[in-house]
């Protein structure tokens, strides 16, 4: 006798969540509902994230990911960057334009890891990627370095399979350790920094360059 129970599952893009939503129940809290959704592709990757971690460490007794940071864009956020790129504030337009609803940060000791980082999440069965930009190679103006991913992440739940963007970005902690302070000084429009201090952060990133490529070579 066969026990195996025939489950229907749906695949849904996070595109179609709207009209898919309005057919299963009219009226409930969709923004929260998305964000729910958000918040479970960042456990799923994430998950999978420490396994590779603890794999690493367990078995090659190799520290490749120090550590994984995750966050949900606020609402204040999502709004402020969909004025400014001149979007409608449609649920719509949230979920198709805004990439970085969901976002992991995976944070390595080695310039070389962020690499090897990106090549394993590249080889995670169902994993899309949507979109690559390697600032390791080539660092913004801003001095700015870090590899970026835009993935969509199959969340299942009972009744279908969602596939959800979700923005990675991978840098070393030198890296992490100036981009986090830039960006409470600069990169939020609130915080103004002048032609002279800009030029300091450009010197510093390049500082913290040469040090990431030291650290490899001591690391041989
Ligand atoms: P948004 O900047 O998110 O509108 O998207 P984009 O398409 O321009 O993406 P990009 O990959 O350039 O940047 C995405 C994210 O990387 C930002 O939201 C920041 O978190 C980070 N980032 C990009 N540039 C800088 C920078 O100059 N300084 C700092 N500190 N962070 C940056
Ligand atoms: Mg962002």
């Amino acid at each position: 006798m066969n026990n195996k129970k025939q489950v229907k599952t749906d695949l849904i893009k996070m595109e179609n969540f709207l009209e898919y939503n309005k057919k299963i129940k009219e009226g409930e809290d969709t923004f929260k509902k998305l964000m729910f959704i958000y918040s479970m592709a960042i456990k799923e990757l994430e998950t999978k994230l420490e396994i590779f971690k603890s794999e690493f460490k367990f078995l090659y007794n190799y520290e490749l990911i120090d550590y994984i940071n995750t966050r949900i864009k606020n609402p204040k956020s999502i709004i402020k960057k969909m004025e400014l790129k001149g979007y409608d504030l449609t649920y719509k337009e949230m979920i198709e334009h805004i990439n970085d609803i969901a976002g992991i940060r995976i944070v390595c000791l080695l310039k070389k890891d962020i690499f090897s980082i990106r090549d394993l999440i590249q080889k995670i069965p169902g994993i899309n990627i949507l979109k690559q930009k390697d600032y390791i190679t080539h660092p913004k103006k801003s001095g700015y370095s870090s590899y970026h991913l835009i993935v969509e992440v199959p969340v299942t739940l009972s009744q279908n399979i969602i596939y959800v963007k979700t923005e990675i970005q991978i840098r070393t902690v030198a890296m992490d350790f100036w981009a986090n302070l830039e960006h409470k000084m600069k990169y939020k429009p609130e915080g103004d920094i002048d032609k002279k201090d800009s030029k300091e952060w450009i010197n510093c990133a390049k500082m913290i360059n040469k040090i990431d490529n030291k650290m490899m070579l001591l690391n041989r």
